[in-house]
């Protein structure tokens, strides 16, 4: 039998593929998609063009843009049993949950789009296209309103908007979204990018690969933190209350979330772009009562313990400014890591080997079975 190496719990600093989508310079706090600098795509970008940089490894020329927007915007709608699937779920779900299934389901009506291989940048476009109308139906038929027809001549960033709150919104609010969204998009083999190279990996399909990757993003350590971020401020209250609260929870050895980063060993990049627009849409809605609050819990996490933020602690007071419920920051996360998801999964199918750690077995052997009637 081969021993396998040390154990590596988490498979931290294993280096498990060779990938050309996304660097992270963890000690300088860098990322790069694709050779750009991340800080450079937010101020430039948007989120069509970086999506487009994800799957095909090049900016778009203008021509190539224009053909991906319009592709996008042609992929919005619905299908009628999928509609229907959404009407059927309870109005409490967890949108996580819905979005999980409904993905899943999108497959069956959509085998063309779900086979591996090559073609499914089709299925690519189709998931990060209609990702935003199941998150907008979701939201509406909860509150007892009816779904909204999609919106093509909107960009992605306002039409998310749109199908959420069903109000178009303004030129700095649509901003603000699409920088989120091309913040997230892609973040090399964070937990839920890995779970879809893992389903992708045994040559299943992007359908299943994507709803691999939902269910992954899901947990409060990697996609659900800020919205905890948001339970913990009105916890908190004033920022005077800020040091009482955080030092009380640390004491406590509790995790104050949107703090630490696997990666990062400084401040995630993210994290500076979304405080600047945590304040930027704070101060054009007259509400900085959020980022005054962040800055206050940012000074004592940092004396306390030495932690920098992550993308989460200022990601949900842009949303919540935007008017985007709390439930359902963690499927925006999703309606914009689903480019990068997609990206992933399509370069593993390029380069593919079956993806198969090994564990270290502690447990017994030679144990002798003994009859269920005789056990004590
Ligand atoms: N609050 C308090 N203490 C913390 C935190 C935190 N947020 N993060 C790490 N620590 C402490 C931890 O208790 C441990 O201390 P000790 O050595 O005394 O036991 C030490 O720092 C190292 O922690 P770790 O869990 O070994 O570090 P990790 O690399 O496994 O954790 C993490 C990374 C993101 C899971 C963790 O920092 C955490 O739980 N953060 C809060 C959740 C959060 O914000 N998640 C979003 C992550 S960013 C999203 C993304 O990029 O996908």
């Amino acid at each position: 039998m081969v021993e396998p190496a040390d154990v590596q719990k988490g498979l931290e600093d294993v280096i498990a593929l060779e990938s050309r989508i996304c660097y992270i310079d963890g000690k300088g706090g860098r990322l790069i998609y694709d050779g750009y600098d991340i800080r450079d795509l937010a101020a430039n970008s948007n989120f069509e063009e970086v999506a487009y940089l994800l799957w095909y490894g090049r900016l778009p020329t203008s021509t190539q843009l224009a053909e991906l927007k319009q592709r996008l915007a042609g992929l919005r709608e619905l299908p009628a049993p999928v509609l229907r699937l959404l009407t059927a779920m309870p109005r409490d779900a967890l949108p996580m949950d819905v979005l999980r299934t409904v993905v899943s389901a999108l497959a069956v009506y959509e085998p063309d789009e779900t086979k591996p291989g090559e073609a499914s940048i089709g299925g690519a476009q189709r998931l990060s296209a209609i990702l935003p109308a199941i998150l907008g139906t979701i939201h509406r038929l909860r509150n007892g309103l009816p779904a909204l027809a999609p919106r093509p001549e909107l960009s992605h960033a306002s039409w998310l908007l749109y199908a959420i709150r069903g109000t178009d919104s303004n030129e700095l609010e649509t901003r603000a979204l699409d920088v989120a969204l091309i913040l997230h998009a892609d973040h090399e083999l964070n937990a839920s990018t890995f779970a879809a190279r893992v389903t992708a990996s045994t040559l299943s399909d992007l359908y299943s690969a994507v709803t691999s990757a939902i269910g992954t993003l899901k947990g409060p350590l990697h996609g659900g933190a800020n919205e905890r971020v948001m339970e913990l401020l009105e916890e908190i209250g004033t920022p005077e209350k800020a040091e009482e609260v955080v030092r009380a929870k640390l004491a406590r050895h509790e995790r104050i979330m949107g703090f630490g980063h696997r990666v990062y060993k400084v401040e995630d990049p993210r994290a500076t772009i979304l405080r600047e627009w945590s304040k930027r849409i704070g101060e054009a809605k007259g509400n900085l009562r959020y980022y005054d609050l962040l800055r206050a819990v940012e000074g004592v996490v940092h004396r306390e313990k030495g932690l920098y933020p992550n993308v989460d602690l200022y990601s949900g007071s842009v949303y919540t400014l935007l008017g985007i419920p709390k439930d359902l920051f963690t499927p925006v996360f999703a309606a914009s890591r689903v480019a990068g998801w997609t990206a992933h999964v399509l370069e593993e199918y390029q380069d593919l080997r079956l993806i198969r750690p090994t564990a270290r077995y502690v447990g017994p052997v030679d144990l002798v079975y003994s009859p269920i009637g005789s056990r004590g």
